[in-house]
């Protein structure tokens, strides 16, 4: 029995996780496994009338499940901070999921903004670090109102955190089987002690791995590569920070926010699987979001745990999707959120 916690959250997370669940069931029927979704509340409205983000039970009740499906967190109402750090950061860093992963895929019949790229030019998957870096909150203020006011934020790797990220990385390299191409991507010219560390560690690891090539960039090279060679990649490994920005430059090379899916992962825990795009607040309740994105987690959480021809099922039903719809953004489908659903659902 496949126990699922359901986090909506805030926005149109909702509704993106609704169309999820449908193809769920759909995928659960013909696949002939047994699954359970509880469903929590978590998220800006229950924090404005409560004052609770995530109660320290619910944490623990959290590590019960298998996995962890969620909408979207950020709410125009509570200032920026609370809920990303309450809810989403401290899920991430509590169950220890301590890779980010974001496939970048264009798929056939998906506009891409890209002059001259197609399919077999995006195809590659970003592996960030998700528990430490900038993200730790170290840091903080003094003589704060003041003219002489100070403000710090700590970028913290450590030997243990960057070692687990980086291998993880290479175990999926070789597994992808692909290039077998590896890029570190980083800012080791500047960075001179976090990235330095993230350098000798990447040396280091890919000893290990022999049947792997290597390859690094900085980080604005990198962007650079995105747009112009997106080609050049099959596995990149980055830190939090760089990782948060590139993912979202990835994302748009696949067709955008409709489209990108990611999984928040710690492989002998609990994973949480969400579309990466925000809550789009101000779409919600249209039933105009693309709940395609959100599929695609759901693609990712079914193969994670252990449902892999599911999930494998699941992603063909979006690419089999994707080519009906006039556009992948929200109000431009040609379809509602609850249609674009039930496509899928055909699909499969
Ligand atoms: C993401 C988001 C989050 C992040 C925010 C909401 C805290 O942008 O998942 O990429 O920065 O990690
Ligand atoms: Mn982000």
């Amino acid at each position: 029995m496949l126990k699922i916690a359901s986090i909506g959250g805030d926005g149109t997370g909702p509704e993106v996780v609704r169309e999820g669940l449908k193809v769920l069931e759909a995928i659960a029927g013909e696949e002939d496994f047994k699954y359970q979704v509880t469903h929590f509340d978590f998220g800006g409205e229950r924090f404005l009338k409560t004052g609770e983000v995530l109660p320290d039970e619910a944490v623990a009740d959290l590590k019960r499940f298998h996995a962890i499906y969620l909408g979207a967190v950020g709410h125009p109402d509570v200032p920026p901070g609370i809920l990303e750090k309450g809810l989403l950061l401290r899920l991430r860093f509590e169950l220890d999921q301590y890779i980010n992963l974001r496939p970048v895929k264009l798929y056939e019949g998906v506009d891409c903004p890209l002059k001259d790229k197609g399919p077999k030019d995006i195809d590659f998957v970003i592996v960030r670090e998700n528990t430490e870096d900038l993200y730790v909150g170290a840091g903080g203020f003094a003589h704060k109102h003041t003219p002489h006011e100070v403000a710090t934020q700590i970028m913290i790797s450590t030997h243990h955190g960057v070692e687990r990220c980086v291998r993880y990385a290479f175990e999926l390299t070789r597994k992808r089987n692909r290039r077998k191409l590896l890029t570190l991507v980083a800012k080791i010219n500047v960075l001179t002690y976090a990235h330095d560390l993230w350098w000798r560690v990447f040396q280091k690891v890919a000893k290990e791995f022999p049947d792997v090539k290597t390859d690094y960039n900085h980080v604005d090279a990198c962007c650079m590569w995105m747009v112009k060679n997106p080609e050049f990649y099959d596995v990149i490994v980055t830190t939090n920070m760089f990782g948060d920005i590139i993912t979202d430059l990835g994302a748009m090379i696949q067709g955008g926010m409709g489209i990108a899916a990611g999984g928040n992962i710690n492989p002998k825990g609990v994973s949480m699987f969400e579309p990466i795009g925000g809550s789009a607040p101000k779409y919600t309740g249209k039933n105009v979001i693309n709940p395609l994105a959100a599929i695609g987690a759901l693609a990712m959480l079914l193969r994670q745990c252990g449902q892999e021809r599911a999930g494998d099922r699941v992603e063909e039903a979006i690419v089999r999707t994707v080519p009906r719809l006039k556009s992948l953004s929200a109000g431009k489908m040609g379809y509602s959120t609850s249609e674009v659903g039930d496509l899928v659902v055909k699909a499969l």
